[in-house]
């Protein structure tokens, strides 16, 4: 078995084990809706076994970056069903990544300009991209005990609103820092309550979160992503190891489609602490999928030795629309144009040449 075996991601069947990693475009305007350009993008990308799409904001409070698209509106849904029908259309498969972004915010991108929410009023270092520029993050609002059902009801209407945009799936971001990320780990969750302290209370909204999703859509087409060490968003865990050891083996009882696992550390920001990915992977019974910084050999031998079922690639995605073709023929990449990454036109995002 390899990268271009067949596979299944519960009942999500793929024709290669190459996954487009969720990466973030910022180009869906302020309205947060999906554009023509948008379908085109992840059109040219359908080859791939399968997409998670950019992490999606599943309510007005969920949003961190300008031009982000939404899934809560009918206008939203109407905009990423001209994307799932693209894909589709190519014969490929999408997942959408559902995304609340806590404390990585700033009021000026949230309704009334109110104060982004997190676990605990914990102000995270550094700056937040708005539409008026960098500006520091601000202490967040840390949500009552109360307010944690209309969370996860948020997630259960875009879980709901991603089946009716024609998706093949979710998955629930709970890694890099974001809400579901900042309730695990304790350097940001520093709640009394029953979401805060043990292992069990700081993985309460993620279970309950993933338990309501499932219910609603079915747990063969849900997945989850974790990303244990990395400290980007001014991330930390006194003890990542015992706590994903325990979040994997919790993740069991919903016989998910996939577990998806970023295995160190992001955009360069600080040192990913030391952690047994192996062990780790060993704890979950369902599908892996691995991701950051994979080639096509190290994807290769990850499936080959049975760490991995699937390998999620980003920014080679970026860059190279048909990987799969370049990587079955051993043709030299597209190199990605970090300046284009972020925000703009379609250069940079639909224009990246095939073989
Ligand atoms: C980013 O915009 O840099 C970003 C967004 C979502 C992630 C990670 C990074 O999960």
């Amino acid at each position: 078995m390899d990268l271009f075996s067949a596979g299944k991601l519960g009942s999500i069947a793929l024709t290669n084990r190459v996954v487009m990693a969720p990466l973030t475009r910022n180009r869906a305007g302020e309205a947060g809706i999906p554009q023509d350009m948008n379908a085109t993008y992840y059109a040219q990308r359908a080859s791939a076994g399968l997409i998670v799409t950019e992490a999606t904001p599943i309510s007005a409070m969920a949003h961190g970056y300008p031009a982000l698209p939404g899934i809560y509106t009918d206008a939203q849904i109407a905009g990423w069903k001209k994307v799932t029908d693209a894909v589709h259309a190519k014969g490929g498969k999408v997942v959408i990544q559902l995304w609340h972004v806590g404390r990585i915010s700033h009021p000026s991108l949230l309704p009334d300009s109110t104060l982004p929410v997190a676990p605990s009023s914990i102000k995270p270092a550094g700056q937040a991209f708005t539409y008026e520029g960098l500006q520091d993050y601000v202490e967040p609002r840390a949500l009552g005990a109360d307010e944690l059902p209309v969370i996860v009801q948020d997630y259960v209407h875009a879980a709901k609103s991603a089946i009716a945009a024609g998706f093949d799936g979710v998955e629930i971001h709970a890694a890099n820092g974001y809400l579901l990320d900042q309730f695990l780990r304790n350097g940001s969750n520093q709640r009394a309550d029953a979401y805060g302290g043990s292992f069990e209370n700081r993985a309460r909204l993620l279970m309950e979160v993933t338990q309501a999703v499932v219910d609603t859509i079915g747990l063969n087409r849900t997945g989850v992503r974790l990303s244990p060490v990395n400290p980007f968003n001014d991330m930390n865990d006194s003890d990542p190891q015992a706590l994903f050891n325990y979040v994997a083996t919790e993740l069991n009882q919903f016989d998910l489609a996939y577990l998806h696992v970023v295995e160190g550390g992001i955009h360069g920001r600080g040192e990913a602490g030391p952690f047994d990915f192996n062990t780790f992977r060993k704890l979950f019974k369902g599908a892996y999928m691995a991701n950051l910084s994979y080639d096509k050999a190290r994807g290769n031998a990850a499936i080959a030795c049975g760490h991995a079922d699937f390998v999620a690639y980003g920014v080679p995605f970026i860059a190279n629309p048909d990987l799969v073709a370049r990587f079955k023929a051993d043709a030299p990449l597209n190199e990605a144009d970090s300046n284009t990454f972020y925000g703009g036109s379609e250069q940079g995002y639909t224009d990246y040449p095939f073989l």
